[in-house]
């Protein structure tokens, strides 16, 4: 594969992330260029990771060396920089939520294939060591045929950590916009598209008191539910249940486990790309029934953990998407983080909304192909 001239668009929390990933395990994706709104931010993160340019976005978008942007702006700004990027006659690599509405989704499509670039978008954490694997278990049939999944992302919104956390708290952000995609995207690519959808929403805290950054001590009111709990379909009549809040302090209850007639697979955090599945076979359930011994009934209790059967540098990586995209550009293959997949989860998100406001059962216009495997076997950065 050739090397590929990339420029980052927000230098903010997580280009912190792809900056350094891209650099240590991507050597095709060359980092030329990083840009904000605020100049300052862009020379900073060309700083501290040795890109050779700091700009603005205009300057970025000007720059012939740039093939493909990695837009790394807040949720709500992506659609209008996507518009720009792809006028410049960039590949673009957006973070998630890729839109708001399908409509917008479709807009930025149609845009790219006039502009004659392509299109990827976050999140990629289905591409990493941990969703391929569980990938890989689930089509040998580990566990029969799933019916079942749980996904529940129950953390307690970013203000502990992040210093900017107001756009996440506005319209076209909040847990669905912005963490769903990752359990959403797992779901799709392990076990197909989604059929119907319905939700409700609610919201655990009336105010977001600030603890980082420059508003610290300040408090906010939330535009959007912090939590919704939804069921949904799949086409292969698998349904799910899925939990996403902002609002829970801690919480007992799985991350993701799918459940077959045959057994159950259990995967630490789709939001991670690398985490070991582990497997619990109906036969452990069945054994002590023919042999009770302790170590029949042991087994009995016990989830196996299976390796993880692709290279994991890091556990939280970021990046591995934009490889598949450059990998599409030079092939014309699908890239799997595509365009398709993106407006498929957009659709959800938005069907989610639509449900929690009517109250009734959303049914999904979109398909979406599951994303091609990634084979076993291969150097890190082969995809
Ligand atoms: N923070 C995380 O851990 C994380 C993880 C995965 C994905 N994401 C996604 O990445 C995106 C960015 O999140 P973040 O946490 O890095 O946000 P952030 O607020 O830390 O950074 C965003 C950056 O974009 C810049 N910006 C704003 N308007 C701009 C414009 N018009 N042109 C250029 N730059 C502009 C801001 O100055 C800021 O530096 C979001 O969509 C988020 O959902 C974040």
């Amino acid at each position: 594969m050739r090397t590929f001239n990339v420029g980052l668009l927000g230098c903010g929390v997580i280009s912190r992330t792809y900056a350094a990933d891209i650099k240590a395990f991507y050597p095709r994706l060359n980092i030329v260029a990083c840009a904000d709104v605020n100049r300052s931010l862009a020379e900073k993160l060309a700083r501290e990771f040795d890109i050779p340019k700091a700009c603005v976005t205009e300057e970025l978008l000007k720059d012939e060396a740039v093939e493909i942007v990695v837009n790394l702006t807040p949720p709500q700004l992506h659609v209008a920089l996507d518009r720009q990027i792809i006028a410049a006659g960039k590949h673009l690599f957006s973070e998630k939520p890729f839109a708001q509405s399908v409509s917008a989704a479709r807009e930025i499509l149609t845009l790219a294939e006039k502009a004659g670039v392509q299109v990827g978008c976050a999140p990629d954490t289905f591409l990493g060591s941990g969703l391929q694997s569980l990938r890989w278990y689930l089509d040998k049939g580990l566990i029969g045929k799933p019916f079942f999944v749980t996904a529940n992302m129950t953390t307690f919104g970013y203000e502990t950590w992040h210093p900017n956390v107001e756009p996440f708290y506005k319209k076209g952000a909040g847990p669905l916009y912005d963490m769903a995609p990752y359990y959403l995207s797992a779901i799709v690519s392990l076990l197909g598209p989604i059929e119907s959808v319905a939700a409700y929403g609610t919201r655990g805290l009336e105010k977001r008191h600030l603890y980082l950054g420059p508003r610290a001590g300040e408090e906010i009111a939330p535009e959007i539910p912090t939590h919704y709990t939804a069921i949904l379909r799949l086409v292969s009549g698998a349904v799910v249940n899925l939990n996403v809040s902002f609002d829970i302090y801690r919480s007992t209850l799985p991350m993701f486990e799918i459940y077959g007639d045959g057994g159950t697979l259990t995967y630490p955090d789709p939001n991670f790309g690398g985490g070991a599945p582990r497997v619990y076979r109906k036969e452990q359930y069945l054994d002590p029934l023919f042999r009770d011994t302790d170590e029949a009934r042991a087994r009995k209790e016990t989830f196996y953990e299976l390796p993880e059967l692709f290279p994991r540098p890091k556990d939280y990586s970021r990046g591995i998407g934009v490889l598949d995209l450059a990998r599409a550009i030079e092939t014309g293959r699908p890239n799997r983080a595509g365009g398709e997949l993106a407006t498929h989860i957009t659709e959800a998100i938005e069907g989610l909304i639509e449900s929690a406001e009517t109250g009734a059962f959303y049914r999904m216009c979109t398909g979406c192909e599951i994303p091609e495997p990634i084979e076993p076997g291969q150097a890190l950065g082969e995809i």
